[in-house]
C-alpha cells in the first residue's frame, strides 16, 4: 500500500467513526506513525509502506477511534504559536486559555522584570509562554507530581527559565508577584456526562473536577493573592461557564474588579481583579 492509499483509507475509516475532522486526522496520524511531516506526505505519496509501518499506522487508528484525543497519540499540542507535550497527566491546553497571557502581556510594567506564579500549571503552557514572551521571575506549581515533570520537560524543551513547586494551591510558598494566574479545575462533579466522552475518559479527572465546593480552589486563591501579591498586582484566573460573578463575589473591597474577558463563544471566562495599590 503507497502512502497515498493509506492516506485514503484512513480518512474513510475516520469518517466512518465519526472522527472528525477526518482528513487532517488521517495526515496527522501517518506522519506521527512514520515520523516525517505532514509535507512529506505529498512530497512521497508512491511510497510503498512497509508491514511494520501498516501496522504502527493500524494501532494508532485504531486508538483515535476508541476515543483517544489525537493530542495524547501524537503527544503535543499548540499554545500561543509553541508545541508543548502532553500525555495524559496533563490537560490539553485549550485556547481560550490563551487569554491569560493576553492579560498578563497587556498589564505587564515595559519598565521592569515582573514576578510570577501559575497555580496548577499542568503542561506548563501559561506560566512557561509568559517566561519566554516577556522579562519575568516565573514559579510554577501544580498538585501531580506527573504534570509537573511533563511542565518541566516543556520549559527545558522550549529553552524557557521557570521555577517549579509540587505543592496544594500555593501552600508551600512565600514570596511577592506582580501577578498570580491560574486555570484550576472547574467543572462540577454532576457534570461529568456533559463532558464529550474523549475529555471525560482520558483526561485527569484532577485536571478537570473542581473540589465539592467549586469555590473552593478560587477562594484560595484570592486569599493567597492577598498575601503575595504586590500592591497593584493582578489575579487572573480561568473560570466555567457560569461562574463568574460568583468568583469575582469572592474579592473583598481591596480589589478592583475588572472586565472579564468573554470567549469566542462569548462565555465570560477571565476574570481579572487588580489588588488596591498601597
Ligand atoms: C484545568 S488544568 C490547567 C492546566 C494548565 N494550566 C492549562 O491551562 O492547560 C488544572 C491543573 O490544576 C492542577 N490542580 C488540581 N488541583 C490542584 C491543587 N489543589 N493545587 C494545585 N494544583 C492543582 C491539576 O493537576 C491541573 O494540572
Amino acid at each position: 500500500m503507497t502512502i497515498r492509499e493509506a492516506l485514503r483509507s484512513a480518512a474513510e475509516r475516520l469518517q466512518l467513526h465519526h472522527v472528525s475532522n477526518n482528513r487532517l486526522t488521517s495526515e496527522l496520524l501517518i506522519a506521527h506513525a512514520l515520523s516525517v511531516s505532514r509535507e512529506y506526505l505529498y512530497s512521497h505519496d508512491d511510497r510503498i509502506l512497509t508491514g511494520d509501518e501498516l501496522q504502527k499506522i493500524e494501532d494508532l487508528l485504531y486508538d483515535r477511534i476508541g476515543g483517544v484525543p489525537l493530542q495524547y497519540i501524537v503527544g503535543r499540542q499548540e499554545f500561543w504559536g509553541r508545541y508543548f507535550s502532553v500525555d495524559p497527566s496533563v490537560l490539553i491546553p485549550r485556547p481560550e486559555t490563551e487569554y491569560i497571557v493576553e492579560v498578563v502581556l497587556e498589564k505587564r510594567d515595559l519598565q521592569r522584570s515582573q514576578t510570577l506564579l501559575d497555580v496548577g500549571t499542568g503542561s506548563g503552557c501559561i506560566g512557561i509562554t509568559l517566561a519566554l514572551e516577556m522579562p519575568a521571575a516565573v514559579l510554577a506549581a501544580d498538585i501531580s507530581e506527573a504534570a509537573m515533570r511533563i511542565a518541566r520537560q516543556n520549559a527545558i524543551n522550549l529553552g524557557a527559565d521557570v521555577n517549579f513547586v509540587c505543592m496544594d494551591v500555593m501552600d508551600a510558598v512565600r514570596g511577592h508577584f506582580d501577578f498570580i494566574v491560574s486555570n484550576p479545575p472547574y467543572v462540577r462533579r454532576d457534570d461529568i456526562t456533559r463532558l464529550q466522552r474523549e475529555v471525560r475518559e482520558h483526561e485527569p479527572h484532577v485536571a478537570l473536577f473542581s473540589p465539592e465546593d467549586e469555590l473552593a480552589i478560587y477562594r484560595r486563591l484570592v486569599s493567597g493573592a492577598e498575601q503575595m501579591l504586590n500592591p497593584g498586582g493582578y489575579l487572573i484566573m480561568e473560570v466555567g461557564l457560569g461562574m463568574d460573578e460568583k468568583v469575582l463575589a469572592l474579592f473583598g473591597p481591596g480589589w478592583e474588579k475588572l472586565p472579564t474577558k468573554a470567549d469566542l463563544q462569548g462565555i465570560p471566562r477571565t476574570v481579572i481583579a487588580r489588588k488596591n495599590a498601597g
